[in-house]
This record gives C-alpha cells, sequence and structure tokens, in this order.
C-alpha cells in the first residue's frame, strides 16, 4: 500500500465510526452548553465539521450553524440533513480556504467557532496556527475559538479507551464501543496511524501559537469524553470563564 496520509483518510471516508463519533460529539455539546450557557440564536461555526454531528445535536434549537470539512461526502450529508444551513467544501491548504471562507463566510462573524477532533490529523503544528489566525478574523469580539480533543503528552489511548467504554456502558451502547475498536484494529486506519503519527500539540505549544496571533487562550477541562485530551478556548479578549 502507497503511503497515504490523514488528508487522504479522512477524504475518502464514508461511514467509518459514526457511531462513536457522534456520541462523542453529542458529549462535547452537552458540555458546551452546559459550561458557556448557548443561547437559541448564537453562532456557530464548525470547522471540520464532518458529517455534522454538532449541527444534529443542535437540531431544532435555533443556532445559526455554518460548517466546513475537506470530505465531500460529509459536506452533502450536512447539506441533506440541514438544509436551512450553510456547509461547504475546503481543503487541506489553509491558504487556499482562507480565500474559500472569504467567498463563503464574507463578513460574517461567529459567536462560536469549533474545531473539535481536528487537530491530531493535521501534518504539522504550523498548520494549526494558521488555521488559528485563519479563524480568528471570523470570532465576534466576545467569540469563543474551541480547539478541542487535542492530544498531547498526557494522553493515553487506554485512558481514552477506558473513559469511551463507561461512556458507552452507561448509555447501553456497548456495541458501537466494540465496533470502534475492531474498526480501530482491523481497517485502514491502523495501517495509516502506524506511517502517520497523530499530532500531539503541548499546552505551551498552543499557549505559545495563541499569543502570537493575538488570541487570549483559557485550557477548559471536561469538555470532551476522552479525559486525557485537551480542550482550549481562544478569544480576542478577556474570554468568559465557563459555569
Ligand atoms: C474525527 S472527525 C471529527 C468531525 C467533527 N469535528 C466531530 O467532532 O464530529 C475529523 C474530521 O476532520 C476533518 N479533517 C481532517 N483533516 C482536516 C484538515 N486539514 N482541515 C479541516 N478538516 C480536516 C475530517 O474530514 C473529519 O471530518
Amino acid at each position: 500500500m502507497s503511503k497515504k496520509g490523514w488528508d487522504n483518510f479522512w477524504k475518502d471516508q464514508r461511514q467509518s465510526f459514526y457511531a462513536v463519533m457522534k456520541m462523542a460529539t453529542g458529549y462535547f455539546v452537552t458540555q458546551l452548553e452546559k459550561k458557556y450557557r448557548l443561547q437559541p440564536n448564537d453562532t456557530i461555526f464548525d470547522y471540520g465539521c464532518g458529517p455534522g454531528f454538532v449541527a444534529d445535536s443542535l437540531a431544532g434549537k435555533n443556532n445559526r450553524i455554518a460548517g466546513a470539512d475537506i470530505n465531500e461526502f460529509f459536506i452533502q450529508q450536512c447539506r441533506h440533513n440541514h438544509p436551512e444551513a450553510l456547509f461547504f467544501l475546503i481543503t487541506t491548504t489553509v491558504a487556499t480556504n482562507k480565500k474559500i471562507l472569504e467567498e463563503q463566510l464574507q463578513h460574517r462573524k461567529f459567536d462560536y467557532i469549533l474545531v473539535l477532533s481536528i487537530v491530531q490529523y493535521l501534518p504539522h503544528e504550523k498548520e494549526l496556527e494558521e488555521i488559528m489566525g485563519l479563524l480568528g478574523r471570523y470570532l465576534e469580539p466576545q467569540g469563543k475559538l474551541i480547539i478541542a480533543d487535542v492530544l498531547d503528552e498526557n494522553t493515553s489511548s487506554l485512558k481514552d479507551a477506558f473513559s469511551l467504554f463507561i461512556h458507552c456502558l452507561k448509555k447501553g451502547r456497548l456495541g458501537a464501543f466494540l465496533g470502534f475498536i475492531s474498526y480501530l484494529l482491523f481497517s485502514d486506519y491502523r495501517m495509516i496511524s502506524k506511517q502517520n503519527k497523530l499530532l500531539h500539540v503541548s499546552e505551551q505549544a498552543i499557549r505559545d501559537m495563541a499569543k502570537r496571533q493575538a488570541l487570549t487562550c483559557e485550557k477548559v477541562p471536561g469538555l470532551t469524553l476522552q479525559k486525557s485530551r485537551s480542550n482550549y478556548v481562544l478569544g480576542h479578549g478577556s474570554v468568559k470563564s465557563p459555569v
């Protein structure tokens, strides 16, 4: 098999580990709603939206959602499920995405911009900083750029699998957990992860990037299901603390 990167892996994906991804994204949205008291008219831009699980979780709550992803199949699914929202295709090149966002979003600003479970699939830290710089322009003055589910030196696959297992057990979804584990072990995900290590980014590196991009940065625990990963809330000014 030729060397395939995470970008090509994701561009080709269809419904690989939907059940667990949907559960994890649903958990994140619940925590976001609780911690930040999301309001019905809050605007949200989901960068790397996947099949649209954030939009699915917020359906009927009157949030105005936009989303972008590198996978055309996912974008079609988002458009089909949420015809009222704006979903569009982006690339893995941040400079190209700058132009795409300018065309698609024009002068829109958002209360929340989400980068959820994306960082580990980027090739280098440099891309993350470019994404921060790009997305910062689309934030409302009090808006929050949430970079969540970041792997770092404290991340442990075993601890993450355990927290996922406990959640699936509580939700009566052991089948989803087993499906996920067998997917990780027996699909091309395993092969690709041997060839391309998932990107780990330390807290200090995130703070340094935010500073260079003139963004404030706060580490917020508990936003995601996988407890050994980190979450950061970036903003232009004093970021409202979670409740
Ligand atoms: C694990 S999924 C997470 C999807 C969604 N954020 C969620 O949490 O439900 C990872 C997503 O990142 C997208 N992705 C991968 N590389 C990307 C990149 N360089 N820029 C933007 N999105 C990317 C994939 O297409 C995929 O939809």
